[in-house]
């Protein structure tokens, strides 16, 4: 091992004399640096890290698995001028090239009793746990308010930065809080919902806080008595023959229907919906309606309605059409799928065309919900 003030041979230096060392605390960091990143490999793949199944690299890997890890990995690389990414489940993302910089994967694990009350109980799930396995978890336990985001990709750790949401829930109704460490201090921040500024798929993860702070951990409020929530046309009709309707007959509803519907991305490269469903005007709404009357659209507001990007890209000539390597799903079109080695900006490409296609139809501009790296 060398010693402080020793050269260490490692491909890595360069990077790292970037900044000057003038005293010996900076020193030490550039020793402990040195000696920490010699472990890890320069290239490292990350196409086991999205779900899109892109193969591209990073410059340095650095995993967490418990909050100390976290902090020592922010203490050395907050001085470092690399670019740094937080990766989660990998499965709201897209990479269209290496990324020359550090991610960090806070890999933490577990599910924690908060507190209860008499109607609710508090659980701090931290990022690295699986989403799914932390709705099935509460489902085993009659705890209420997740079910219907059952089979969803991803970890625990990126449901509040895109506000994770289908069959009439969004993960914002449960969250109580986020708890995360600044990535530049490590110093620990909690967010309320309120300072969550949720919306659809939208917090301020994704605006103010974004590249800001790594999440650590969520804390959940769930409800002992679980109020079913039965506002969604297929999972209605998924559950008419079930006599009892328990929280675990809700997941495996959604289970079925989402099998059914979604392609499964150990099979496909995938990240779920592409696009987000536009907002419109209820004016822009209805001249869209004048021309095409089966137009379907959910009310948002009284200003405001939600036009299914599906039927959009459906009635545009898209659905289930496939351009070399990328395509839409064929049965549900605003799922962009690789189905052999697609590059990221193959599947950029195709999706442009398809936005191109509804901007000149219908005159409405699609926004990605995929973070296009
Ligand atoms: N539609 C079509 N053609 C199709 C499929 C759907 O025209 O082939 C139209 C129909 O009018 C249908 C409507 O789109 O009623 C809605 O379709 P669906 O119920 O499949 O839901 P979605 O709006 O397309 C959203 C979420 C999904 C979530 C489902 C279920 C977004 C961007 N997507 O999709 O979330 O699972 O609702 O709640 O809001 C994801 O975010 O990755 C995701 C899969």
């Amino acid at each position: 091992m060398a010693k402080i003030g020793e050269s260490v041979i490692s491909k890595n230096i360069e990077i790292l004399c970037v900044c000057s060392y003038n005293n010996v605390s900076k020193s030490l960091h550039l020793f402990f640096s040195l000696t920490y990143m010699a472990i890890l490999e320069e290239k490292f793949s990350l196409q086991k890290f999205n779900t899109f199944g892109i193969q591209c690299y990073c410059k340095i890997f650095a995993e967490a698995k418990t909050i100390n890890d976290l902090k020592s990995i922010i203490s050395e690389y907050c001085y470092n001028p690399l670019p740094k990414l937080v990766l989660g489940g990998g499965s709201n993302l897209l990479f269209t090239k290496n990324f020359e910089g550090v991610v960090i994967y806070p890999n933490i694990k577990g599910i924690e009793l908060v507190k209860h009350s008499a109607e609710s109980t508090w659980l701090r799930a931290y990022a690295g746990e699986n989403w799914d396995n932390f709705v099935e978890f509460c489902v085993a336990k009659n705890l209420g308010g997740i079910e219907n985001l059952s089979h969803i990709p991803g970890n625990v750790g990126g449901c509040p930065i895109q506000n994770i949401g289908a069959y009439g829930v969004e993960v914002k109704d449960v969250i109580d809080s986020v708890e995360a460490l600044d990535i530049q201090t490590g110093d620990k921040i909690i967010f309320t919902n309120a300072e969550c500024q949720f919306g659809y798929r939208d917090s301020i993860f994704k605006h103010g806080a974004k590249n800001k702070y790594v999440i650590t951990a969520v804390i959940f409020k769930l409800r002992k008595q679980p109020a079913i929530i039965l506002n969604y046309k297929d999972v209605i009709e998924e559950l008419r023959n079930i006599s009892e309707v328990t929280l675990s007959a809700v997941r495996q509803a959604i289970i079925n229907i989402r099998r059914r519907k979604l392609p499964d991305p150990a099979q496909f490269g995938n990240a779920g919906s592409f696009f987000k469903n536009p907002i419109v005007s209820v004016d822009a709404f209805q001249s869209i309606q004048k021309k095409y009357p089966m137009a379907p659209s959910f009310t948002v507001d009284s200003e405001y309605v939600k036009i299914p990007a599906a039927w959009l890209i459906e009635s545009s000539g898209w659905k289930g059409v496939r351009e070399g390597n990328v395509g839409t799903h064929e049965s549900q079109p605003l799922v962009i799928v690789n189905y052999a080695n697609a590059t990221g900006n193959e599947v950029v490409e195709f999706s442009e065309k398809i936005n191109k296609s509804i901007l000149q139809k219908f005159g409405v501009d699609l926004e990605t919900e995929v973070n296009v790296i």
